[in-house]
């Protein structure tokens, strides 16, 4: 046997093994029960029968991932026309129906992880596939909103682990993700922050997401997963300016400093920890595809006129799409068919933008899902991947 037979010899053992390992981990208790809702029977589409080892989601963040977990009197996802689409009743998501969470469990074959509020603490199995600690309107740092920061939500994740409703075994097979869509930044700007203090302040939160990523690191899931920030200056409440037809370019600069340093705050996790592993996810790049797809001149033009605005627009900047004034008259106008826009309100995608942006992710997201194994192999030296395989 020459060198290179032996080799391939060993690759396709490694292989063997691999899939073995994969077959060997999927767990059949996570067969679907019968007891669906409505969003539950659109989003497990996609359910794949070959055998994951990821199991379990546990999604931390912001309104890009809440599904349901903030106040139900005090915010906009609770009330009409939220959840216009699907199910037809607000839910607390932010957009008229599904948001990236349901998108992605869907891909992972499982069924969007219960929002943590919404669990009474009885029957397990209904956060059996992980749970979602994000709240819309929160960042790292305290916001105007009166909910719960990142370092807050991993606290209450780690109280049910304590609580025993998660054990070791389940985090080896879990991955998390986690958004932070800019609200630290809507809060410097009402704080009154100025633009040449902008840059040193992007450094301060993302030092603040390197201190909370290491801690949901040090929790033992197999995977963390971070997603970019999104072009900002894309959002409709900054392309207002441009007509909704042009994205802001200095403010996607600044998006792309932030996405820099989150860039080098992974590579510097993955550096230290060797059970776990720090992904990132490219919201940015998916957001600016779906954007540049719809805008170009040849190619199905999928999305409206013009391109970023949104379907829901509060009447004026003291109010919120779904506000009602004291006789009960809308105080925002809504678009006939939220399909076809990008935009549900000033800064958050339509289902049909998030479906459209996921879409552009499930490569990347397919890849995650792979054994871990051949990620290790890219990202660390051999020995690495031994010690931990
Ligand atoms: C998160 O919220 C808690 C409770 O309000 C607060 O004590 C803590 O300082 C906040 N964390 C950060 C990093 O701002
Ligand atoms: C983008 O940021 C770089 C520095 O990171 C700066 O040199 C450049 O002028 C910026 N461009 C715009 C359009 O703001
Ligand atoms: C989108 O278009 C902009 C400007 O035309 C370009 O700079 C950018 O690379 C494109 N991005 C993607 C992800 O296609």
């Amino acid at each position: 046997m020459d060198n290179t037979q032996k080799k391939s010899n060993f690759i396709s053992s490694v292989l063997v093994l691999f899939f073995f390992l994969c077959f060997f981990l999927s767990d059949p208790a996570l067969a679907e029960d019968s007891t669906f809702s409505l969003i539950d029977q659109v989003v497990v589409q996609n359910h794949n029968s070959h055998g994951r080892t990821l199991s379990k989601l546990f999604v931390f963040g912001d309104s890009y991932v809440d599904t349901g977990n903030n106040k139900i009197f005090t915010v906009e996802s609770w009330k009409y026309p939220y959840g216009m689409t699907l199910p037809g009743i607000p839910t607390g998501r932010y957009s008229d129906g599904l948001v990236f969470t349901d998108f992605l469990a869907s891909y992972m074959g499982m069924k969007s992880p219960m929002p943590y509020k919404q669990w009474t603490g009885l029957f397990k199995w209904r956060v059996r596939n992980g749970m979602n600690f994000a709240h819309g309107g929160t960042g790292v740092f305290n916001t105007w909103i009166k909910e719960p920061n990142m370092t807050t939500q991993i606290n209450t994740f780690k109280k049910y682990i304590a609580d025993g409703v998660y054990n070791k075994r389940d985090l080896a097979r879990s991955m998390a993700i986690v958004a932070l869509s800019g609200n630290d930044y809507t809060q410097y700007v009402l704080d009154g922050g100025t633009d040449e203090g902008f840059r040193a302040f992007i450094v301060k939160v993302l030092n603040q997401l390197e201190v909370n990523l290491r801690e949901i690191g040090k929790i033992g899931l197999k995977k963390v997963v971070m997603l970019t920030l999104q072009p900002l200056g894309c959002l409709p409440n900054k392309a207002i300016s441009l007509s909704y037809e042009k994205c802001d370019e200095p403010l996607n600069n600044e998006t792309i400093f932030h996405n820099t340093l989150l860039q080098q705050i992974v590579q510097k996790l993955n550096s230290e920890t060797t059970d776990t592993l720090f992904h990132v996810l490219d919201l940015y790049s998916a957001f600016l595809s779906v954007i540049n797809k719809s805008a170009g001149e040849t190619g199905s033009t999928k999305f409206g006129n013009p391109l970023l605005k949104p379907c829901c627009i509060p009447a004026s900047a003291e109010v919120l799409c779904g506000s009602v004034d004291g006789n009960g008259v809308k105080q925002y106008t809504l678009c006939e068919n939220p399909t076809g826009n990008i935009f549900w309100d000033p800064v958050h995608p339509t289902q049909s933008g998030w479906s459209a942006i996921s879409s552009a992710l499930k490569p990347s997201i397919d890849k995650l899902m792979l054994c871990n194994q051949l990620n290790i192999h890219t990202q660390r030296p051999s020995s690495a991947s031994v010690a931990t395989s």
